[in-house]
């Protein structure tokens, strides 16, 4: 078991789409895979004692994808939700959704709400699943809120005004963002709050990713020096 354990892990679950076409499936079925994937890290989290865990699940950039597999995907959180909300409750996970949630269709969004609320009260693990998300739609929301909020000082604004009014609002940043399928990039996700995050990119797919992986992710972390641009 490594020595610390990173209070806040961010996650860019990809390579789905590559591990359904090393089988000579369609990308929807690595996207399955991937949510039993999601499952085994959020149980081995709270096992281990991470406090936050913030996964990209679905990005602005997304709806871009053909028709079928977006179709699939909003099914497919639909699903786990169904399936998986009871399990997390028994598991004390608090679950946030997080993005521009007023695109998903109506009945998605009732049963979003549904689950944030009946785990609302959990004291265990934060999972914060980003949907809809963009790291730049969320500085612009931010703006927005910031902008038409009543005490504002324009001339005055400090960087916790900012971090006050994004999604993420009271949530420590990231200590560790993982991201599988070794794409070496953020792809608009989290670009407040990983200022300092440590990075860690791994070869693996994320349907292949479980608890083995999470811990190397962790004892790789273990050795680095955090600076924080000081002189150490
Ligand atoms: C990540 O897997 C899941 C989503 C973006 C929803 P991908 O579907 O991006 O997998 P690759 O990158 O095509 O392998
Ligand atoms: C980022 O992965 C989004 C999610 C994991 C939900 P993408 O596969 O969409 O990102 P790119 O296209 O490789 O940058
Ligand atoms: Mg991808």
């Amino acid at each position: 078991m490594p020595k610390q354990i990173p209070a806040h892990i961010a996650v860019i679950m990809d390579g789905n789409g590559r591990w359904a076409k090393k089988r000579g499936l369609p990308p929807i079925a690595g996207h399955k895979k991937g949510a039993d994937a999601l499952k085994e890290t959020v149980k081995a989290c709270a096992e281990i004692g991470v406090k936050h865990l913030t996964v990209y699940a679905f990005s602005t950039e997304n709806w871009g994808r053909p028709k079928e597999e977006v179709g699939f995907l909003m099914d497919l959180f639909m699903q786990t939700m169904e399936k998986e909300v009871e399990e997390l409750n028994r598991n004390n996970v608090r679950l946030r959704f997080l993005g521009r949630l007023g695109q998903f269709s109506e009945k998605l969004q009732a049963k979003m709400k549904e689950s944030m609320e009946k785990l609302q009260n959990n004291t265990g693990l934060n999972l914060n699943v980003m949907v809809n998300y963009g790291g730049r739609a969320e500085i612009v929301d931010a703006l927005q809120e910031l902008l038409n909020s009543p005490h504002l000082n324009v001339g005055n604004i400090s960087e916790s005004d900012i971090s006050n009014h994004l999604y993420t609002a009271g949530i420590p940043d990231p200590d560790l963002l993982i991201r599988t399928a070794n794409e070496m990039r953020i792809s608009n996700f989290l670009l407040w709050q990983l200022a300092y995050a440590e990075i860690y990119v791994t070869p693996v797919f994320w349907p292949d990713f479980g608890k083995p992986q999470l811990l190397e992710a962790i004892t790789d972390f273990n050795k680095r020096e955090r600076r924080f641009g000081l002189r150490k």
